[in-house]
């Protein structure tokens, strides 16, 4: 080795020695005719002191050094003198005298400051990721996650689960999100796909006879990308035989608990977690992922709405809407521009519009006051429990689209009010979710979660008379608000099977022709089973403090699916695409 210590390693305990350290120069400067190195590694940093006085080569060398230059450095340790200590880094007791020091390779000035804390343009950091990365916090990030893998696999290992690599060339599975195509050389005109997750293979390995099957999974999909939305990620992907649903959830909130507070140093906000049905998390926060840190909780004012007086409410209740409202305390005197945003918002989110009601100590402020008496709005200001001071925003609509709408802005006031203790870890269960939704676009039923998904034994009698309204025997681990995972209890009967396959429109020939292997292996003794993927990425993410999952990877592509360093996606020459019998050209997308 080039070294006898990392730069983070060295204390009081070991001056007098004489050690051997290499790393990169972190900061120089000249002070009183000595010089001072910070000479940085992934572990930490050390003073490194050149006195002509000790070695004049040394001292030389040191005065032709700059940022980021590779050394390494001879000499001995000793404690720092009282008074110069350094007590915000690990190693700030003892300095390095040195005695020899070589540069094992220059450096071009970076185009960012490694030691700087400033904003770097996003672009830029990317293309120079390998400079980024020198830095504390991308750093830090990439060694939480790490820390996270590293715990959960140990974890995972010792409950007794399998861990088992599944492809990653895989077959096409229509619905869901757009998957990614990778042509076949030796088949003419065939497509692999990535995989979206391993959820068939799975599943197999439960025929299998596995039982305990864990991955860390490597999963694509061709998604528009978001903060919490990429195209690459990690899932730590799940599957058990022979369990119900508690048996799951227990499993994977024992496992977070033992994780991930020490990790992150933050506290949990609820032991055990609690439980939300669908319903439930709609009605209460607007959401099917609440953050729950905060309250601002909405409440149903249906009833207290006097019908015949306002055209608006009227239509809305009489075709089975709701009116939801979310009241703000001590909000009444928000400005007309921060009400316009909060409608804007409400908007956004699929709602007509957003009623304000501000219960000023001076009166009333509404554009209800025109059809309502004081009676009525003071019915109102009863249901939602407002105070004098206090401000009501409501939503007439279809229940969930007010409910969403108002989930949102919400989430717009938690963030402007500082009202989410960034401290906390508040995990919660959602249950029960719908099996199916209408896509309006296809005209057609589809799986909510996926068609895998079994229904809760009460509702299965739904499925011949009533899908839509059918529950499903699944659950998502929701975490500080972020959808962290999802799993569900799946179906393992051919018929069952083939009849959710006909709900969601495909006929026998389409269901042989893409899942005819799940279904004849069903018939081969498949046990009840069930799993569950977390999200790494999320949770690694909130776990640092961070809000884009870019920053949990060490090689992350840009907002538009490009990858700055390397530069993929590229054009590829066509000697390169006539083996796989592809020529390109130009054909309008849908
Ligand atoms: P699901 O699609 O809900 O379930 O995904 C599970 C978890 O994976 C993470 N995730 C993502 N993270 C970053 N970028 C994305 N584009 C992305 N998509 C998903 C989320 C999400 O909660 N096979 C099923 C699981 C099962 O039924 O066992 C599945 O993949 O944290």
């Amino acid at each position: 080795m080039l070294r006898t210590h990392t730069c983070g390693e060295l204390r009081a305990a070991q001056a007098g020695q004489t050690v051997t350290l290499s790393g990169w120069v972190h900061r120089r400067r000249s002070h009183g005719g000595l010089i001072f190195i910070d000479l940085r590694d992934r572990w930490g940093l050390t003073q490194i002191v050149c006195n002509p006085a000790i070695s004049a080569e040394a001292h030389q060398v040191a005065e032709q050094i700059r940022m980021e230059y590779v050394m390494q450095v001879t000499g001995q340790v000793e404690e720092r003198p009282a008074g110069t200590k350094n007590e915000t880094i690990p190693t700030g007791e003892i300095e390095v005298l040195a005695r020899e020091l070589k540069v094992l390779n220059p450096a071009k000035t970076p185009p960012f400051d490694i030691d700087g804390a400033g904003e770097i343009d996003e672009y830029v950091r990317l293309k120079y990721r390998y400079l980024d990365l020198r830095r504390e916090r991308p750093l830090g990030n990439l060694t939480l996650r790490h820390e996270l893998v590293r715990r959960i696999r140990e974890w995972m290992w010792k409950q007794d689960f399998i861990e088992v690599e599944t492809p990653i060339l895989v077959k096409e599975t229509p619905g869901g999100a757009r998957e990614f195509l990778v042509p076949s050389r030796m088949h003419a005109g065939h497509f692999y796909a990535l995989p979206q997750s391993p959820q068939q293979y799975k599943q197999m390995l439960m025929v299998a006879g596995l039982d305990r099957y864990f991955q860390i999974a490597h999963c694509f999909r061709d998604e528009d990308l978001r903060a919490d939305r990429v195209q690459e990620f990690t899932q730590l992907d799940v599957e058990m035989s022979f369990v119900e649903q508690d048996d799951i959830l227990g499993l994977i909130e024992t496992l977070m608990i033992e994780v991930c507070p020490s990790l992150a140093g933050k506290r949990l906000m609820n032991n055990p977690f609690p439980r939300l049905t669908f319903e439930e998390a709609m009605n209460r926060y607007g959401s099917d992922k609440p953050d729950i840190r905060f309250g601002l909780e909405l409440c149903d004012v249906t009833n207290a709405i006097r019908r015949g007086v306002f055209r608006v409410f009227d239509g809305v209740l009489d075709s089975g809407g709701a009116v939801k409202a979310l009241r703000v305390p001590g909000a009444a005197g928000l400005t007309r521009r921060e009400l316009d945003e909060f409608t804007a918002i409400a908007r956004k989110a699929g709602a007509g519009g957003l009623i304000t009601c501000a219960f000023a100590a001076d009166g009333v402020k509404s554009p209800l006051t025109r059809f309502f008496s004081e009676e009525d709005l003071g019915r109102l200001a009863a249901a939602a429990g407002c105070l004098t001071g206090d401000l009501l925003l409501l939503v007439a609509d279809k229940k969930y689209t007010a409910c969403e709408a108002l989930g949102a802005v919400r989430l717009e006031i938690g963030r402007r009010q500082n009202l989410a203790d960034p401290n906390l870890l508040a995990f919660l269960w959602v249950t029960q979710m719908p099996a199916f939704e209408w896509n309006e676009e296809k005209k057609q039923i589809q799986a909510k979660h996926h068609q895998f998904t079994s229904v809760l034994p009460e509702d299965i009698h739904l499925l011949d008379t009533d899908p839509l309204a059918a529950r499903a025997n699944q659950y998502d681990i929701v975490l500080n608000g972020y959808e962290l995972g999802g799993g569900s209890i799946r179906i393992h009967q051919r018929e069952l099977q083939s009849k959710v396959f006909r709900i969601i429109g495909m006929t026998d020939e389409q269901a042989n022709y893409l899942f005819g292997h799940m279904l004849e292996a069903f018939e081969y003794g498949t046990p009840p089973h069930g799993g569950i993927a977390v999200g790494i990425d999320r949770l690694a993410m909130i776990l640092a403090g961070e809000s884009n999952l870019r920053e949990m990877t060490a090689f992350p592509k840009s907002q538009n699916g490009i990858e700055p360093m390397t530069g993929a996606p590229d054009v590829v020459p066509e000697s390169e695409l006539a083996p796989l019998y592809i020529k390109v050209t130009q054909v309008e997308p849908d």
